[in-house]
C-alpha cells in the first residue's frame, strides 16, 4: 500500500463516491477527505459507518500537503483552479472532478462557465481524463482533467463511430441525454426531492449544457472537425446513472454498406483491449420493430460499477445510426474514472480497486 489520497470536497455525492472506492483499493495507504463544516465522516456517508476516515478542514490538507500524493477536487466548478498549483507546487499529482481544467483555452472555459479562469497557466499541461483515449498522456501527467458525466458516457458511446468517418458532420449529433438525481449534487433542491422527482423527469439546461462545448472541443479529434452537438438533458427518476441515445445521420455515400452487424462489428473491434468498455452484441431473434430489450444496454446493469455499455442500431429508411451508451454517473462519470486515472498515473494496472461489476 502506497498512495497516499485527499479528497478536496469529500462531503459530496463524488467525494463519497470516491472515498467508498478507495476504501476498498489495494494500494491506497490513506484517505484525507475535507469539509468545511464539522461533519462527522459516519453522519454524512452512513453506508461507510465505521470505516475510520474523518473530515479535516481544507487548510489542514494543504498543510498535510508533503503527505500526499494525489488529490482530487470533487468541488463545484472554481475551487480547483484556485488551489491545483499549491498541490503541484509540493508534488502532489491533481486529478480534477469539476470542470476547471476540461477547456485548454481560457476564453473557452469563460464563456461556458460565465467566469474568468484563474489558472489558464496549467491548462496546457491538464491531460483531459478519458483513460481509454489517452491513457498514454495520463501516465505522464502531473494534473488531469477528469471528463463530465454525460461527455465521457458520450465520447465513449461515439468513438468508434466518429472515428470510422461513417458521420454526416454537416449534420448536429443529437443527444438526448438523462442522469440520475445525484448528478444535481447533494444540496437540497425542492424540485430533485423524492416527493417532486419520484414519477417524473426534470428537464433542465436546454439551452445548451456544458458538457455540449466540452463534447465539441474533445470530440473534434475523433471526428477530425468539431462537430455540432445538439443537447437534450434531464433528470431521470432514479439516483444513479447516466443514459444516452444519440442519432447520427450516416453519410449518404456511406448508408448502402451500414447495417446493425457492420457497426457491431466496428465497436467491437474498436473496444477489443477495453476491459471497462462492453459492447452489446446480442442477435436480434424477431422481426423488424419487435420489442427485444435485451439487445440495448440496461442501465442498472452499470451501476455501482466502473463499466460503460453500449448498444447499437441503425435505421436504414433514414439512415440514422442509433447509440445507446450507459454509466454510473457517480463511477466511470466521476469517482471510478478518477481512480482509473490515478492507477495509469501511479502506474498500477488501471483496474485496481475497480473490478467489480454493477449490481
Ligand atoms: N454528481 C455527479 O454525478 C458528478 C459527476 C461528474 C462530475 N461531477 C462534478 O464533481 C463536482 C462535485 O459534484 P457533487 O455532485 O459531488 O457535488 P456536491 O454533492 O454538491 O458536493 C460538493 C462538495 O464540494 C464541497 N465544496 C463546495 N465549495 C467548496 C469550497 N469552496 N472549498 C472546498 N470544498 C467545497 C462541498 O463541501 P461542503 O459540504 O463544505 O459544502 C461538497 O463536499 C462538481 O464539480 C461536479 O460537476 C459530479
Amino acid at each position: 500500500m502506497t498512495l497516499r489520497t485527499g479528497i478536496v470536497g469529500g462531503t459530496g455525492y463524488a467525494g463519497g463516491e470516491l472515498a467508498r472506492l478507495l476504501l476498498n483499493h489495494p494500494a491506497v495507504a490513506s484517505i484525507t477527505p475535507t469539509a468545511r463544516g464539522g461533519e462527522e465522516f459516519d453522519r454524512v456517508h452512513p453506508n461507510l459507518l465505521g470505516c475510520g476516515l474523518s473530515f479535516v478542514a481544507v487548510d489542514e490538507l494543504r498543510r498535510r500537503a508533503g503527505d500526499l500524493d494525489v488529490v482530487f477536487f470533487c468541488t463545484p466548478s472554481g475551487e480547483a483552479m484556485r488551489s491545483a498549483s499549491f498541490f503541484l507546487d509540493h508534488g502532489v499529482k491533481v486529478i480534477d472532478v469539476s470542470a476547471d481544467f476540461r477547456f485548454r483555452d481560457p476564453q473557452r472555459y469563460a464563456e461556458v462557465y460565465g467566469a474568468p479562469h484563474a489558472a489558464p497557466q496549467l491548462l496546457d499541461e491538464a491531460v483531459y481524463g478519458v483513460t481509454e483515449l489517452h491513457r498514454e498522456h495520463i501516465a505522464r501527467a502531473r494534473l488531469v482533467a477528469n471528463p463530465g458525466c454525460y461527455a465521457i458516457t458520450t465520447v465513449l458511446g461515439l468513438a468508434p463511430l466518429l472515428r470510422s468517418g461513417l458521420v454526416d458532420l454537416d449534420l448536429p449529433l443529437h443527444l438526448a441525454a438523462v442522469n440520475g438525481t445525484t448528478g444535481a449534487g447533494n444540496k437540497p433542491v425542492t424540485e430533485v426531492m423524492h416527493a417532486e422527482a419520484f414519477a417524473s423527469m426534470l428537464p433542465y439546461s436546454l439551452e445548451g449544457h456544458r458538457h455540449a462545448p466540452e463534447l465539441e472541443t474533445h470530440l473534434a479529434p475523433l471526428a477530425g472537425r468539431e462537430p455540432c452537438v445538439d443537447m437534450t438533458t434531464a433528470h431521470g427518476n432514479f439516483a444513479r446513472g447516466i443514459y444516452i441515445q444519440a442519432s447520427l445521420s450516416v453519410r449518404p455515400e456511406k448508408r448502402a454498406g451500414t447495417d446493425r452487424a457492420a457497426l457491431l462489428d466496428l465497436y467491437e473491434r474498436y473496444y477489443a483491449d477495453e476491459f471497462f468498455v462492453r459492447v452489446n452484441t446480442a442477435p436480434k431473434k424477431a422481426g423488424l420493430n419487435a420489442k427485444e430489450y435485451g439487445v440495448y444496454p440496461s442501465l442498472t446493469a452499470v451501476t455501482g460499477s466502473n463499466f460503460c455499455h453500449i448498444g447499437v442500431d441503425y435505421d436504414a429508411a433514414r439512415g440514422f445510426v442509433k447509440v445507446i451508451a450507459v454509466t454510473d454517473n457517480l463511477v466511470k462519470g466521476a469517482a471510478g474514472s478518477a481512480i482509473q486515472n490515478m492507477n495509469v498515473m501511479a502506474g498500477l494496472d488501471e483496474r485496481t480497486g475497480l473490478h467489480h461489476y454493477g449490481l
